[in-house]
C-alpha cells in the first residue's frame, strides 16, 4: 500500500508517536535509533497506524530529551545518520505510513552554533540579536531583568559574564530564539523546507504559542504581574497575536507541497477559541487539544470535552487531535488508577503523598481497564487520535526509578518536587527476555522494571484479549469505518441518551459505548459487535469501565 495523495490525510489520520531514544536500539548501545524504527515498520502497520510522529532525534546535548535542538537539519550521531533518515522514511512511505518531524522553533539547544557565536559576540552584536539577551539590573548589571521562573523551576535569565542575561522558558540549556529577527526567521524557512524536501508529510511544532515575545517593557513586569495578564495579546510570551504572522509564512511554505504538509501546534492555551486559532487553514491546520490529556475517567468530564471541542470543529473546519498520553504526561494506565490529590498533577500527587509518609496505592488493573476504553472512545470520535509508544501495550507509568537514572531536568530543577517524565520513556519491551526486552541486544538507557516482561510485544501478540490485539482491531475497525461515505464524522456525530456513568455516541451506522462507572450496566444497540475493551455481563450489558463499537 503506497502513500495517496490526499491532502486532507491528517483530519483523520491515526497518529503513532514514536519516542526515537526509547522504541527500538539497532545496535545494542542501549539508546533506540532510526534504524530500529526501520526495523520494526511491519509492526507499525500491522498495529494499523496511518502516521508516525518522531519527537526530536537531532543533534543534541539531552538537557531536555532532545529538545534542546543543537542542528536542526542533521540526525544525532546517537541515533543514526541522514540516509538512516531517508531510509526510514522510504520503508515507512512503502508500507502506507506517513511521517511528522518535530519542529522545535521556541528554543534552540545551547550548543547550537548561533548560540555559541552569540556568546562569544559582544552585547549589541548581531549575533545576540538572533537570541534574547538583555541587560542585567543594579549598578552592576548583576541581577536578572526580570524575576521570572522558567517552566522547568529556577530562574528564567542565564547570566553570561559581561552584564547581560539571556532568556530561557524551559533549561538554561535552551536559549530562547528571538522571533523578531529576520534572520531566525528565515532559518526555520530553511529548516521547513529541508525536511519537506525529503519527503516528510508533516510537523509537529513544539511549544507553538510562545514564539512571539514582547519585552519591551523598561523595567520588565514582575512574575507576580505576569501571572495575572491571561495568555493573549497583553501577555509577555504566551499566545501573543503575531505569532500567527509567522504561521501564515509556514502555511504558504507547506502549501507550496503537493500533497501540502500537514501541522500541528503544541498549544496549552486555555482559551479554546484562542487555541483553535492555531489550527485555522492559513495557519498550521491543527493544533493540539489536551482537555483529555488531563481529564478523569469521568463520564461528565468526557462529555463536556468532547462538546466543547466538537462544537470549536464545526464553526472552523478544523479537525480535532484526541490525546491520552504523551511523552510529557503520566500514561493514562497510570494516570486512571492513582487518587487524585486536589489541584496538584498526578505526578505531583504522587510525590505529595509520599512525602508524608503514604504509599499512593495504584491499581493496575482499575487503571487498564479504564485505560482501555478511553481509547476505545477516542478512536471513535470525530477528527485525528494522537497515541504514544507503548500504550498500545497497556504500559502504565514507571514510577520507581531511581533518582540517580533519571534524566529529565524538571527533576533536578524542582529539587525532586515534581519526579518529571522518565517514567514515560523507558525503552519498549518487545519480547519477554534479553537485556532489555528485546529493545536491544544491550542495557537500555532508562532501566526496564520486571514487570515490563508481560506487557512485552511477543507476550501480547499471543493473547488474543491483550491490549495489542484490542489496538489492532480497533485500528483496523476504524480504518475501515472511515471510508464508509455515512461515516461523515464531525457532521453525523450524534449523542444516544444512555444511563448517569455512561456516554453513549454514534456517527452514522457506527456506536460507541463508554460504560464509566455505572453498576447497572449499558445496554448496546442491536448489531454487530465489532470490538470491545471487556466483556459483557450475562444480561448482555457492558460492564464498567468498559467500551464497545457496534455497527447497526
Ligand atoms: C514541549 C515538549 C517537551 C519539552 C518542551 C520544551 O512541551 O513536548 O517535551 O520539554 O516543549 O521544548
Ligand atoms: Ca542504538
Amino acid at each position: 500500500m503506497a502513500l495517496d495523495r490526499n491532502p486532507d490525510w491528517w483530519r483523520d489520520a491515526a497518529v503513532y508517536q514514536i519516542y526515537p531514544r526509547s522504541f527500538a536500539d539497532s545496535n545494542g548501545d542501549g539508546i533506540g535509533d532510526l534504524a530500529g524504527v526501520t526495523s520494526r515498520v511491519p509492526y507499525l502497520a500491522e498495529l494499523g497506524v496511518d502516521a508516525v510522529w518522531l519527537s526530536p532525534f537531532y543533534p543534541s546535548a539531552l538537557a531536555d530529551g532532545g529538545y534542546d535542538v543543537d542542528d536542526y537539519c542533521d540526525v544525532d550521531p546517537r541515533i543514526g545518520t541522514l540516509a538512516d533518515f531517508d531510509q526510514m522514511v522510504a520503508a515507512l512511505h512503502e508500507r502506507g505510513i506517513r511521517v511528522i518531524v518535530d519542529i522545535v522553533p521556541n528554543h534552540s539547544g545551547a550548543g547550537h552554533k548561533w548560540f555559541q557565536e552569540a556568546l562569544a559576540s559582544p552585547p549589541g552584536s548581531p549575533e545576540r540579536a538572533r537570541y534574547v539577551f538583555r541587560d542585567g539590573l543594579g549598578p552592576d548589571r548583576s541581577q536578572p531583568p526580570s524575576d521570572w521562573t522558567a517552566a522547568f523551576g529556577g530562574p528564567a535569565w542565564e547570566p553570561v559574564g559581561d552584564g547581560q542575561f539571556y532568556f530561557h522558558l524551559f533549561d538554561p540549556a535552551q536559549p530562547d530564539w528571538n522571533w523578531h529577527n529576520p534572520e531566525v526567521r528565515a532559518e526555520f524557512v530553511r529548516v521547513l523546507r529541508f525536511w519537506a524536501d525529503k519527503g516528510v508529510d508533516g510537523f509537529r511544532v513544539d511549544v507553538a504559542d510562545s514564539l512571539a515575545k514582547d519585552f519591551s517593557a523598561d523595567p520588565l513586569p514582575s512574575a507576580a504581574e505576569v501571572a495575572l495578564i491571561p495568555a493573549g495579546p497583553d501577555h509577555p510570551y504566551y499566545d501573543r497575536d503575531e505569532v500567527h504572522d509567522i504561521y501564515a509564512e509556514w502555511r504558504a511554505v507547506f502549501n507550496s507541497y503537493d500533497p501540502p504538509r500537514a501541522a500541528v501546534g503544541e498549544v496549552w492555551a486555555e482559551d479554546p477559541a484562542r487555541r483553535i486559532r492555531y489550527a485555522n487553514k492559513n495557519g498550521l491546520g491543527q493544533a493540539f487539544n489536551f482537555g483529555l490529556l488531563l481529564a478523569d475517567f469521568d463520564a461528565a468530564e468526557f462529555r463536556q470535552l468532547i462538546d466543547r471541542d466538537l462544537a470549536q470543529d464545526r464553526a472552523t473546519g478544523s479537525s480535532s487531535t484526541w490525546v491520552l498520553s504523551n511523552h510529557d504526561k503520566m500514561r493514562h494506565a497510570s494516570r486512571y488508577g492513582l487518587p487524585a490529590v486536589a489541584g496538584e498533577s498526578r505526578e505531583i500527587a504522587r510525590n505529595w503523598l509520599l512525602a508524608r509518609g503514604r504509599e499512593p496505592v495504584e491499581d493496575t488493573a482499575l487503571g487498564l481497564a479504564r485505560a482501555r476504553a478511553a481509547s476505545l472512545a477516542i478512536m471513535a470520535l470525530p477528527g485525528s487520535v494522537y497515541l504514544y509508544q507503548g500504550e498500545e501495550l497497556g504500559l502504565r507509568e514507571v514510577a520507581d526509578l531511581p533518582d540517580d537514572v533519571r534524566q529529565d531536568p524538571t527533576f533536578r530543577r524542582s529539587g525532586g518536587y515534581d519526579v518529571g517524565r522518565d517514567g514515560a520513556r523507558v525503552p519498549l519491551p518487545w519480547s519477554t527476555d534479553g537485556p532489555s526486552f528485546g529493545f536491544g541486544a544491550g542495557a537500555a538507557h532508562l532501566p526496564q522494571p520486571e514487570w515490563f516482561a508481560r506487557h512485552a510485544v511477543s507476550a501480547e501478540q499471543a493473547d488474543p484479549n491483550s491490549t495489542l490485539n484490542l489496538y489492532r482491531r480497533a485500528l483496523a475497525a476504524r480504518r475501515e469505518l472511515l471510508g464508509r461515505p455515512e461515516v461523515q464524522a464531525v457532521e453525523v456525530f450524534e449523542w444516544v441518551a444512555s444511563p448517569a456513568g455512561t456516554l453513549h455516541f454514534k456517527l452514522g451506522p457506527w456506536h460507541c459505548l463508554i460504560n464509566f462507572t455505572a453498576d447497572s450496566g449499558l445496554a448496546p444497540p442491536d448489531g454487530r459487535l465489532v470490538v470491545a475493551s471487556a466483556g459483557f455481563g450475562r444480561d448482555g450489558l457492558l460492564a464498567a469501565p468498559g467500551a464497545a463499537w457496534v455497527v447497526v
